[in-house]
């Protein structure tokens, strides 16, 4: 039982958090403050009426805003090396954000970073569940093959599944005639799974290579600013429990989130051997 009263089920959520306030600077504790009273709020709208969830996501996001704000004011000029201090101070240019900018970016990575990776995490059990020839695959050489096998868990299972644009000029894409003012959605899950770019799509293979897929975005200036974050967090997490927990493995389907924006998965029943308690 968590102190602040939460069951916590989801250890890969309360990581990523972790991850992403131990860069902002927000220390370990207000982190999981923040992340209490989100979930609390959650839990506590829990399962009313999706305004009633909204309302608790609210709640959590402008604590998270004023949180950043005083950090902000008491950081600006420091010399502290922690992103809240980098976003306040000026650069040579003299640029800088203002209180109120630095926190409502922080929700930015937040989102970005906490449903996207937690969901990684999970499809990932489930894949190497599912294919157990690639998690012998993978054992065999943990440290050779992870990379790889990271990559061809965000491909296959594309945790966020599109993005929208606005056209900016007249223009004509695979034919396609587009004209300025129209707004295009990019399937990254589609693009996932090109027959035209990946033999057999459908295959998990963690040796593919090449392995160009957009499930951290296409190339441009929106590409995921947290993707050699993702990446370490994926590893990492995959590293202890593989070898903490050598029998680990999903023992049914996954609840998914209903939703065509995430590929979420709300729970995934799982099963293992406990170590040794000397282990
Ligand atoms: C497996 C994990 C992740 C996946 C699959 C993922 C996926 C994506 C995708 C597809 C985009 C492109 C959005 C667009 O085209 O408009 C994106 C952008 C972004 N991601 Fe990630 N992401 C992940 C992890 C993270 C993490 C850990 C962070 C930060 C802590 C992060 C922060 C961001 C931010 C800030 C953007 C917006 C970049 C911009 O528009 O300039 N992401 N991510």
């Amino acid at each position: 039982m968590h102190p602040c009263g939460v069951r916590w089920k989801d250890s890969a959520s309360r990581t990523m958090i972790s991850a992403v306030a131990a860069g902002a600077g927000t220390g370990g504790e207000s982190a999981e403050r923040r992340n209490c009273s989100a979930r609390k709020s959650r839990a506590k709208a829990r399962p009313g009426p999706a305004s009633v969830v909204r309302w608790g996501r609210i709640i959590s996001g402008s604590e998270l805003i004023r949180l950043v704000r005083r950090l902000g004011k008491e950081r600006r000029g420091g010399s502290g090396d922690d992103l809240v201090t980098r976003l306040v101070t000026p650069n040579a240019d003299g640029e800088a954000l203002t209180f109120q900018e630095a926190g409502s970016f922080f929700i930015l990575p937040v989102a970005a970073g906490n449903e996207t990776t937690r969901n990684a995490i999970a499809h990932a059990l489930r894949l190497f569940t599912e294919f157990p020839e690639q998690r012998r695959l993978l054992m065999a050489d943990f440290e050779g093959r992870i990379a790889g096998a990271v990559e061809e868990v965000v491909r296959h299972s594309t945790p966020v599944i599109h993005f929208r644009r606005n056209v900016t000029r007249d223009c004509e894409l695979n034919g396609a005639p587009l004209k300025k003012g129209d707004m295009v959605v990019l399937l990254c899950s589609s693009a996932n799974r090109d027959e035209a770019v990946f033999t057999d799509p459908d295959a998990f293979d963690i040796t593919r290579s090449p392995d160009p897929h957009v499930g951290f975005g296409g190339p441009g200036p929106h590409y995921c600013l947290g993707v050699h974050l993702a990446r370490r967090e994926v590893t990492v997490m995959l590293r202890k429990l593989f070898t903490r927990l050598p029998d680990i493995r999903a023992t049914g389907d996954p609840d998914r989130l209903a939703s065509s924006f995430s590929n979420g998965i709300k729970r995934l029943p799982f099963d293992f051997t406990p170590p040794a308690p000397d282990a």
